[in-house]
C-alpha cells in the first residue's frame, strides 16, 4: 500500500517547493519522511522571517514590498531627512521599500538612485534609477548624481550563522556607506545607516561623528524582538571627503555570488 504525506517546505529547500509531496511505502521505513516533514513544516511557522507578519502585510497594502519601510519612516518622522526635490543615494536597496517611500517624498523634482547586489521589485520612473551590484564599485550613474542630500544605507551582510563575523561584515558595510556619504554628500546633507549592534559601536558612532555635526541612535519600533540591528543617523555633513579619499571598499563584503536566498538574508531580508 501506498501513501502520500504532504507538507510545506520553506522556499529554498532543496527538497523542492511548497507543498512538499512524498510517496512512500507504509511501514516503519516512512517514519524518517513524517518526522522530515513534520520538522520543515513547523520550522516555517516557528520562522519569523518566513511568514508574512501584520507589518509585513501592512506594508503591501501600502504598495512597498517590506516591511522596512516602517523603520524609514520612523526615522524620518524623528530626523527630518527626506523632504521634496531632494537627491538620495539608497544602498542596499532590495526589495525596494526605503527606494519606493523616499521616491515618494522626494517627488517628480527629486531623484533617488538605488544600488543592491539583488534585483529589486522597484520599477525605474523618471525620479528613480536602479542599480545592480557591489555599492563599493565604481557605479558613473552614481557619481553623477551627485551631490546628494541624504545617503542611506540599510546594507546588511549575508548571515553567516557565526555572530562576530556578521557584526564585523555589518560594521565594514556601515563604515564604507559612512565614507561614501561623506564623499557623495553636500555639506548639509544627512546620513543613516544600519549596524548590527557589537564592540564596534562605539567606533561606528564616532566616524558618524566626525562627519557631520549630530548623531542620533535610532532603533526602531517596527525592527524585530531579537534582531541586533540600529540606525545611526548623521545630520548635517561638515567634513566631505575628497573623490579620491578611499570610498572605504569594505573587501569581500558584498558577497556578489547572487545567492540571495532568504536563508541568507535572514537578518536583512524583511528588516
Ligand atoms: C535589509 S536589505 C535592504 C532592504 C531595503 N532597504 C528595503 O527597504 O527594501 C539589505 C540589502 O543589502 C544588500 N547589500 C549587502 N551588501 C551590499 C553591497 N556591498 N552592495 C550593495 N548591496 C548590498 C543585500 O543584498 C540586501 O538586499
Amino acid at each position: 500500500m501506498f501513501l502520500v504525506f504532504a507538507c510545506h517546505a520553506p522556499p529554498n529547500c532543496s527538497l523542492g517547493p511548497t507543498p512538499l509531496a512524498i510517496v512512500g511505502e507504509v511501514g516503519p521505513q516512512s517514519a524518517p519522511f513524517v518526522a522530515l516533514c513534520y520538522a520543515l513544516d513547523v520550522g516555517k511557522r516557528n520562522n519569523p522571517y518566513a511568514r508574512a507578519d501584520s507589518r509585513t502585510r501592512a506594508a503591501r497594502a501600502q504598495g512597498y514590498p517590506a516591511r522596512s519601510v516602517f523603520k524609514l519612516k520612523e526615522v524620518d518622522a524623528k530626523c527630518h531627512l527626506l523632504a521634496p526635490g531632494q537627491r538620495v543615494l539608497d544602498l542596499g536597496a532590495a526589495p525596494g521599500s526605503w527606494t519606493r517611500f523616499a521616491a515618494r517624498t522626494v517627488g517628480p523634482s527629486g531623484k533617488v538612485v538605488a544600488i543592491d547586489l539583488r534585483e529589486t521589485t522597484i520599477e525605474e520612473a523618471p525620479n528613480i534609477t536602479v542599480l545592480r551590484g557591489n555599492a563599493f564599485h565604481v557605479h558613473p550613474e552614481i557619481s553623477e548624481a551627485a551631490p546628494y542630500d541624504v545617503v542611506m544605507s540599510d546594507m546588511a551582510p549575508n548571515t553567516s550563522g557565526t555572530k562576530l563575523e556578521d557584526q564585523s561584515k555589518s560594521f565594514r558595510l556601515f563604515c564604507g556607506a559612512v565614507r561614501m556619504g561623506a564623499r557623495l554628500g553636500k555639506l548639509g546633507s544627512h546620513f543613516v545607516g544600519k549596524l548590527f549592534m557589537s564592540d564596534d559601536f562605539e567606533e561606528a558612532r564616532e566616524l558618524v561623528r566626525t562627519h557631520y555635526d549630530k548623531c542620533r541612535v535610532i532603533r526602531p519600533k517596527s525592527t524585530r524582538t531579537g534582531s541586533s540591528e540600529l540606525f545611526l543617523v548623521g545630520l548635517s555633513l561638515k567634513l566631505q571627503l575628497e573623490e579620491s579619499d578611499d570610498a572605504g571598499a569594505p573587501g569581500d563584503v558584498g558577497d556578489a555570488n547572487g545567492d540571495d536566498s532568504p536563508e541568507n538574508h535572514r537578518e536583512s531580508e524583511e528588516s
